[in-house]
């Protein structure tokens, strides 16, 4: 995820942004820029790579006398990430410069306008065309503020913008919509930054922007706007009293928690540019041009492997490609026939894998098709898969994986809905209904979100010292299953099974018994009836069985058991909630048992051995 630090006081205003950058490298980037003015020009200085090499760069450059001035460190979206296409962006006139965090959807016709109309591009971001969107806006005499405003109006999607021109040298504008900004307010300097750590050395009044909302920013104050209408608007201050870690994870007691609770932005993100604004097409341009697979091989690891498990269904029903699922490190040893047509599918997170990537390399050289769904930029999987599709989640810190799968499940939709609908397999009311639907769940999700954390502690503290637990489902229901095992075993070490809830009866169900307690996944689905005689099966034993499921309507209640309530959703999205609430009780018997929740003993972020 973007970083970005603007800065307006008396102070050099240089190191100010330097150090608010560092401040911000663990929100993860891989090339970096300033800006500020001096003798009435904007200077810009950017680097791709570390930190050290942007300031390798400013070294030998005078910039004591700048007191206004921008940083950004960037997380490759649209275009690789090189220096070309670091932050910050020059208007095409050279009048403005922006950093910008997030996506603008509309990019590509914004652009088509701008370069009907003479403007050229130097770089392959949306960010590029945002800054000349805003160029475009000024006429003589209109205020940079109302060009500002109206160049977002125009903009649609998630940003967190600020600007800076020289025909206000000490003056920073920003702009959030969907995308984090606050802005710092100190004694005659004041700052905005997409974190609180990165001005926290400085002062620890804070305002919140809200979505909507644009600030003009100068070194004796701040005020905030509508961005519809320009119109004041009244806000408060926060007196931020978190140390420097604390701020870090945004005041969250663990980055796993955090990224937990980053879910509903993950899914919206992965959404956002690849859905129209009507929710009735789906794009990937990653996929244009590609035959559909005939079959499809999905190979991953770990979370990312019950990513592909749960897409298995809709590539088959909604896409009519028949699909099987392989763990990595068994498919690269056993000479896997192909047949012609079929194309492999790698996921994962942080694209170094190393049993995903010689499952990948392999099937290269046997020559078949290759799609890698990524959500690091430059990895080794994304550099080498034939076409990568990136899911946008940002950086996941904790070594267990969270909010990566939602993204990779949103990705996965996306592409059985794209693949349905060339293959001629998928209707038209299913299409609508999956976009409508998948566009309500981050606010869903958001809403639900706090409740479920603390319904979570609650099971915790009454399960977590059990000898052993299962996790059960069905259908979508039983890669959700071997992920709530997955996680327990791994942060809690406490020993879980995920199964599937049919199979149980052909052994497992001897385990059962008043310490071991049966997490059942049972949305309101088809499937629900099945997996409730499987449940009446295990209560029958005495066994304790705490069902995640939906409010009770008529025949689909409950008998035996506690009830663990979630959302409804519509088909495939129950998950959508499901997981995060499976993620919520391992984090929370975790840290009951005081667990490292962040860094789990034995394991590492990315397995790069085999
Ligand atoms: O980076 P990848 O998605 O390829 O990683 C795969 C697994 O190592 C990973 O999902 C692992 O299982 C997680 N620690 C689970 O939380």
């Amino acid at each position: 995820m973007c970083g970005i630090i603007a800065y307006t006081g008396h102070r050099p205003a240089v190191p100010v942004i330097m150090e608010g950058l560092h401040r911000l490298e663990y929100r993860g980037y891989d090339s970096s820029g300033v800006c500020f003015v001096r003798n009435r020009e904007l200077r810009v200085v950017r680097a791709e790579g570390k930190l050290n090499i942007l300031e390798d760069k400013l070294a030998g450059m005078d910039i004591s006398l700048a007191t206004t001035g921008m940083g950004h460190t960037r997380w490759a979206t649209h275009g690789a990430p090189t220096e070309n296409n670091a932050h910050p962006h020059l208007s095409f006139k050279r009048n403005l410069a922006i950093v910008h965090n997030g996506i603008i959807e509309n990019y590509r016709e914004c652009k088509d306008i701008l370069l009907d109309k003479g403007y050229l591009f130097f770089s392959e971001t949306d960010t590029e065309v945002l800054a000349n969107l805003i160029a475009d806006e000024q006429v003589e005499g209109m205020p940079l503020i109302r060009a500002f405003a109206r160049a977002l109006e125009k903009a649609d999607g998630a940003y967190a913008v600020a600007l800076l021109s020289p025909e206000e040298p000490d003056t920073i504008y920003a702009a959030r919509q969907s995308a984090p900004l606050l802005i710092g307010s100190g004694a005659g300097e004041n700052f905005a930054a997409s974190d609180i750590p990165a001005f926290l050395p400085y002062t620890r009044d804070v305002i919140f922007l809200e979505d909507g909302e644009l600030a003009r920013i100068t070194p004796s104050g701040v005020d905030v706007f509508s961005i519809a209408d320009l119109k004041p608007v009244l806000k408060t201050m926060t007196r931020i009293e978190w140390d420097l870690q604390a701020a870090q994870k945004g005041g969250y007691k663990h980055f796993m928690l955090k990224e937990i609770f980053e879910q509903p932005r993950a899914v919206a993100d992965c959404f956002a540019g690849r859905v129209d604004a009507k929710r009735s097409a789906v794009r990937i341009p990653e996929l244009e041009g590609r035959p559909v697979p005939s079959r499809l091989r999905i190979v991953a690891c770990g979370t990312s492997r019950h990513a592909g498990l749960w897409s298995r269904s809709l590539m088959e029903s909604w896409a009519g490609i028949p699909t099987t699922v392989e763990t990595a490190s068994e498919f690269r040893y056993r000479n896997a026939l192909l047949t012609p047509g079929e194309s492999l599918l790698v996921i994962s997170q942080s694209g170094e894998t190393a049993d995903t990537l010689a499952a990948l390399r392999l099937v290269k050289e046997k020559g078949a098709a290759s799609i890698g769904i990524c959500n690091v930029i430059g990895s080794s999987i994304a550099r080498e898969a034939d076409t990568v599709i990136f899911t946008q989640a940002g950086p996941e810190i904790s070594v267990a994986s969270t909010k990566a799968m939602s993204a990779q499940m949103t990705v996965l939709m996306l592409m059985a809905l794209y693949w349905g609908e060339t293959n001629g397999t998928l209707s038209r009311e299913i299409r609508n209904r999956a976009l409508a639907e998948l566009a309500d769940i981050p606010a869903g999700l958001s809403g639900v979100l706090p409740t479920l954390e603390s319904e979570a502690a609650d099971l915790a503290a009454r399960f977590a010292s059990c000898k052993g637990m299962f996790f059960l489902g069905r259908g979508q229901s039983f890669p959700l299953a071997l992920e709530g095992a997955l996680k327990v075993k791994e942060l809690s070490y406490i020993h879980a099974e995920g199964y599937a809830s049919g199979e149980m009866k052909h052994g497992p169900i001897a385990l059962i018994d008043p310490d071991f307690p049966s997490f059942f996944i049972l949305p309101h689905d088809a499937h629900f009836a099945k997996t409730l005689s499987n449940l009446e099966e295990v209560a029958a034993r005495k066994g304790p069985v705490i069902a995640l499921t939906n409010p009770p309507k008529d025949g689909m209640e409950i008998r035996g058991g506690e009830s663990w309530l979630l959302p409804e959703a519509w088909g495939p999205l129950s998950s959508f909630f499901m997981l995060p609430a499976l993620q919520l009780f391992s984090y929370k018997a975790a840290a009951f048992l005081g667990k490292d929740v962040d860094q789990p003993r034995n394991l590492a972020k990315s397995v790069t051995v085999e």
